[in-house]
């Protein structure tokens, strides 16, 4: 996974072992995913919620739900803004703080051309007057506690150079970084050389995100970061591997009757809350299959196909029972 050398030894410190916070991801670790993962997993520091954004120049109701404390009770929540400049970041700060919000995550990442083409997401990376827009309203919030979460660019690895004194300037807990630029999107290899660059002009700390799937490449992070990391940052990992951060803070790895076990728990505590909230069981099925979307290498190819491809609820139920870890 990564391009530049690792120190290769795979036991973790003590000391200099990383905090995991688990990604924002769109139409997978909404509310209720969060909290479920919490119980039958955890080993998550914090959860960073799918971005909060305006529709037609107010917060999109789906986002204001899945932000409602009400709905993240007892889960280390950080709610994720994405704007394209002072006006929006403004509104979205106040929805939040008038939640009761403290911590707020800005979005400086997110590749898809419906927020780019806005100047939102890795948008700003290519706009730094947007980019000073932000820091007045961070400024003027001081009460609240900043991270950003950023790419190196939207379409060229250099960009983050000309932003970089800008989100220096800004009053941040931290920055992650995922080292690849939009065009990228979610493919091809993360840039590790310029990730450290980055690393060592960035006066924040610094979580790295991108491309983790397991224990031992944790380990080889924290082997060749130590404290120079404040932590990592899984997003698709841990929708594959969803006991991959209690692992790696307890050092034991799940058998995989345990992990199928817990997998199906979690998964069966998913199907009663979208079917309390969710009518029709066309629906409930739809939202239910994302859960698996990921999951392929842990479940492998043959059940995974099959649950995926259930045509409806009962063959996807029974072939839910039917699975066993390869
Ligand atoms: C389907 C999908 C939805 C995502 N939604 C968000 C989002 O709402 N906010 C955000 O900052 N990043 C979002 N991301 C990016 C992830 O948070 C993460 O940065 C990316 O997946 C790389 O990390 P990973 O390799 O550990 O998954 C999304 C990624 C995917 C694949």
């Amino acid at each position: 996974m990564f391009a530049v050398q690792d120190i290769q030894t795979n036991l973790p410190t003590l000391q200099s072992m990383y905090k995991i916070h688990f990604a924002p991801l769109q139409g997978y670790t909404e509310d209720a995913y969060r909290r479920l993962h919490q119980i039958y997993f955890g080993g998550v520091a914090t959860y960073t919620t799918p971005f909060v954004r305006l529709e037609h120049g107010v917060v999109r109701s789906k986002d204001m739900r899945d932000v409602r404390p009400e709905f993240n009770e007892h889960v280390n929540v950080v709610p994720q803004i994405i704007a394209n400049g002072g006006g929006e970041m403004r509104i979205l700060v106040d929805y939040l703080k008038s939640l009761g919000y403290r911590r707020i995550d800005v979005n400086a990442g997110c590749p898809f051309p419906l927020q780019t083409r806005h100047g939102r997401g890795s948008g700003l990376l290519a706009s730094p007057d947007k980019l000073r827009e932000l820091v007045e309203v961070m400024n003027c919030n001081s009460e609240l506690v900043f991270s950003v979460k950023m790419r190196l660019g939207l379409d060229d690895v250099n960009q983050w150079q000309s932003c970089i004194s800008l989100i220096n300037d800004m009053p941040l807990c931290h920055v992650t970084m995922h080292p690849r630029i939009a065009t990228q999107q979610y493919k091809g290899e993360v840039n590790m050389e310029a990730f450290d660059e980055f690393l060592s002009v960035c006066k924040h700390p610094v979580m790295y995100n991108g491309d983790i799937c397991s224990v031992e490449e944790i380990n080889r992070l924290e082997n060749r970061y130590g404290e120079r990391l404040l932590g990592v940052m899984i997003g698709r990992g841990l929708l594959a591997r969803p006991s991959l951060a209690q692992e790696y803070i307890s050092g034991t790895k799940l058998s995989p009757d345990q992990l199928v076990m817990k997998i199906k728990q979690m998964h069966n505590a998913l199907l009663e809350h979208y079917r309390r909230i969710i009518p029709g069981e066309a629906q409930q099925l739809l939202k239910l299959r994302s859960f698996w979307d990921y999951m392929e290498p842990t479940i492998g190819r043959k059940s995974w196909k099959k649950i995926i491809k259930a045509g409806n609820m009962k063959n996807y139920l029974s072939r839910v029972e039917e699975l066993s870890v390869v």
